[in-house]
């Protein structure tokens, strides 16, 4: 395994062309996208896509995404590509958009989970884009980490998880985004938000002349073609607890000190302070099992913090985090989502 560290915005193409060279024989590289990290593979060959499979310790019923360079590209990958496909892709392409297709019939049934749809995305990080100009194939590209753990932001979160089971990692520093691309099932009569992400629930609609269905809110009747999103997800190692006001979480971090685990303490960054959360009455002895990190109070800012957060709270051997819960607003969406599956206690 190599780590190449490329610069984010005009990457080497010596480096690329590396990359490229490794997918085309089979081979895996993690490379950055605007969202995460990817572990990326060629989407045709049923073989690499085994690799990632094994390399993420996926259960192969949750389908992976094809990445691809331009919306021609992923129109050519779809056996219908619909009114509301064009719209969005027109819209949100290249970014952290994936839309779910109906597919060829050629793309390997291994890639979808056996799905008659296919994921595609077109990343709009400079290193992604170039990489995948170089291809022919698409490129699939699960975020590059095991499966149930934190997803990666920073080559460092990859090598922690996959070290062993990649061939090249592209190190373009933090991913700008921080958490998964938002995912729209438009291959049915109606949109379906599958998985939140930082694209908001108003611009989509705004875009579609229309309303967007959210699969969460919707009844069994309806079928719900997203299959791995109800696996705990995206978590740490130690036990994540969300919160509702700054009183109860003062409860819990001095209820967990008193039990001698350590803690590490997520709260918003605010201007106004909460009184309750500047004293913690946190005895002496047990300061130093207490670490505080504020991320900023805006939802991209939070977002683009979050996972490192997370991931430095796992290495600094926390056994529980607490989270403040965020804004019910639509803007946090993204983020309320991630918080409720890193808490999901399996
Ligand atoms: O931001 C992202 O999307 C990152 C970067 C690397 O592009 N990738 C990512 O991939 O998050 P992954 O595999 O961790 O998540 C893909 C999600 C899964 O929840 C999967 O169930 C869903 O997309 N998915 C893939 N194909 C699908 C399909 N045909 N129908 C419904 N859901 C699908
Ligand atoms: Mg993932």
């Amino acid at each position: 395994m190599r780590v190449v560290v490329v610069d984010a915005n005009r990457p080497e193409m010596e480096a690329i062309r590396a990359a490229a060279g490794i997918i085309s024989k089979g081979g895996l590289v993690a490379f950055p996208t605007e969202t995460v990290y990817g572990l990326g593979g060629n989407a045709l060959d049923p073989i690499a896509i085994e690799r990632i499979f094994r390399a993420k310790g996926r259960p192969s019923y949750n389908p992976l995404i094809a990445h691809v360079a331009d919306a021609s590209r992923a129109r050519e990958l779809s056996s219908s590509w619909s009114d509301a496909a064009e719209r969005l892709a027109a819209a949100f392409w290249p970014g952290p958009l994936t839309l779910v297709v109906p597919k060829r019939d050629d793309i390997p049934a291994r890639l979808t989970a056996g799905l008659t749809t296919v994921a595609i995305r077109v990343p709009s990080h400079p290193v992604a884009a170039a990489l995948l100009r170089e291809l022919e194939a698409p490129v699939a590209a699960p975020s590059a980490n095991r499966f149930t753990e934190l997803s990666p932001t920073q080559a460092a979160h990859v090598l922690k998880g996959l070290s062993d089971r990649v061939d090249l990692v592209l190190d373009a520093g933090p991913a700008p985004i921080g958490i998964e691309s938002t995912v729209i099932d438009v291959s049915g009569e109606q949109p379906v938000l599958l998985r939140p992400g930082t694209l908001q629930q108003a611009e989509i609609e705004r875009v579609l002349g229309g309303p967007l269905l959210i699969a969460s809110n919707l009844s069994g009747e309806v079928p719900r073609p997203a299959p791995g999103m109800i696996d705990r997800h995206y978590s740490p190692r130690a036990r994540l607890i969300v919160l509702r006001s700054a009183h109860e979480l003062r409860d819990v971090v001095r209820e967990e000190l008193a039990k001698s685990m350590k803690a590490g303490v997520l709260l918003v960054e605010r201007t106004d302070a909460d009184p309750a959360l500047d004293d913690f009455g946190v005895p002496a002895e047990a300061a130093d099992r207490l670490e505080l990190v504020r991320l900023p109070s805006d939802p991209e800012g939070y977002a683009r913090e979050l996972y490192a957060t997370l991931h430095a709270f796992d290495d600094s051997g926390c056994d529980v985090i607490l989270v403040l819960a965020v804004p019910e607003d639509g803007a946090w969406a993204g983020v309320r989502d991630r918080l409720q599956r890193a808490s999901h206690q399996a």
